[in-house]
């Protein structure tokens, strides 16, 4: 493992150089977006002002080069995540539509009394779409819990599994908790059963490496901008056979092969997904961002926010009245926390006060507040340039603080 130059990673991103309330900014709501370098900014600075065009609709120079960009992209998305072809990678908006389009699309051959399994630890994002295809079909939503560290039942995930359970979906990181799931072992116990399984990665491709294939994920969706990428994209991937049987999930444009109004035929992958035009200025600039994780390698980021997070829970444990939810050993990227009991959000307005921002409240996690009977959490998370210096500020900033209540 090598170590990193934080100093000149920190350089790239000049939002960190800012104060917020005339304190320097101690930016650890990571886990809700990361900040982004210069190079993903210039790159979409570059896009707008050099291959500004609508992508696979013309002939023309700048659509042909604005179309190269995005498959590119494509190629760079296969690479990173070990897909085995560009057809099994689609871009979507996030993590979140990823979730829908799966819902909606494979869940269309699922009947009534088919089951489907959750964990509590999911975000809002990884049980709504499947609630709303329960309301449509009549599908039962079956949940795995937790131990008091925060760690998955996996006696009880395997004996959830039945004769009709048709899906299971969890996260990889809770983005809560940070607890890194087991997902190759579980993915494996589903698919002895015959059941396929997609991975909500929002929280684990920021900070572990991907390799879908190694997983044997049947899907798996993540955010680009939380991984240092631009807002507004994420990647679905699924396996080809999975993908050619579905449906379309939304029609429209580049989404077809032919239209009539006889009867309309689709286009082949990755387009069947992709309705509308693309975010291709941002799917382009993405690659930067794969750029920027490759450069300082994922194992070294996971390694520094790794040792982030364990001095400043360390230092945490300190502090009277402190409760740390999510004490797995196998964690990442999150502190989730409450002292005595000091409102969430008063204590994230004075961390403001102090230039840190954190966030607050039940972090779109519902099931799981109550599930440890509270309204919500204090949640620091990290990225690679966060530093030392910035978890000790926090600490004594928060020390400080409780003294007030
Ligand atoms: N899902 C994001 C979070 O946990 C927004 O903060």
């Amino acid at each position: 493992m090598e170590s990193l130059d934080i100093q000149k990673i920190r350089e790239e991103f000049p939002i960190l150089s800012r104060e917020v309330n005339g304190k320097p900014l101690v930016y650890f709501d990571n886990a809700a977006t990361s900040q982004t370098p210069m190079r993903v900014v210039d790159a979409v600075l570059h896009n707008y002002t050099h291959t500004k065009a609508n992508v696979h609709r013309g002939v023309h120079t700048l659509s042909q080069e604005a179309t190269d960009l995005q498959e590119e992209a494509r190629r760079r998305v296969r690479d990173y995540i070990n897909a085995e072809s560009i057809e099994e990678v689609i871009f979507t908006r996030g993590t979140t539509e990823g979730i829908n389009l799966v819902a909606a699309s494979f869940g269309e051959r699922f009947r009534e009394g088919d089951e489907i399994i959750l964990t509590v630890m999911e975000h809002h994002a990884n049980i709504v779409p499947w609630q709303l295809l329960q309301r449509h079909k009549g599908i039962k939503i079956r949940v795995v819990d937790i131990n008091d560290r925060g760690e998955l039942n996996l006696d009880q995930y395997r004996s959830l599994f039945n004769d009709r359970t048709v899906m299971a979906s969890f996260a990889h990181v809770s983005n809560v908790l940070g607890t890194i799931n087991p997902v190759k072992e579980m993915i494996a116990y589903a698919h002895a059963k015959g059941v396929p399984v997609l991975v909500d990665g929002a929280q684990g491709a920021p900070h572990l490496s991907i390799d879908v294939r190694d997983f044997d994920a049947d899907f798996y969706v993540f955010s680009s901008h939380k991984m240092y990428g631009p807002a507004g994209i994420g990647v679905l991937y699924g396996k080809k056979k999975w993908l050619e049987e579905m449906p379309p999930y939304q029609g429209g444009g580049e989404m077809i092969e032919h239209v009539s109004f006889n009867g309309t035929t689709f286009a082949s992958l990755p387009f069947k997904f992709e309705a509308g035009t693309p975010d291709f200025i941002d799917i382009a600039a993405f690659v930067k961002a794969l750029d920027f994780i490759k450069e300082y390698d994922i194992r070294n980021i996971a390694s520094h926010e790794e040792a982030l997070m364990r001095y400043t829970t360390e230092k945490m444990l300190e502090i009277p009245g402190m409760r740390i939810f999510g004490t797995a050993p196998h964690k990442c990227g999150v502190i989730s926390f409450l002292v005595n009991d000091i409102h969430p959000y008063d204590l994230g307005l004075l961390l403001d006060k102090t230039g840190v921002a954190v966030r607050t409240g039940h972090h779109c996690a519902q099931p799981l507040m109550e599930r440890f009977g509270i309204p919500g959490t204090i949640r620091a998370s990290f990225a690679v340039y966060n530093t030392f210096e910035e978890c000790d500020i926090f600490i004594n900033n928060l020390k400080r603080l409780i003294t007030f209540f």
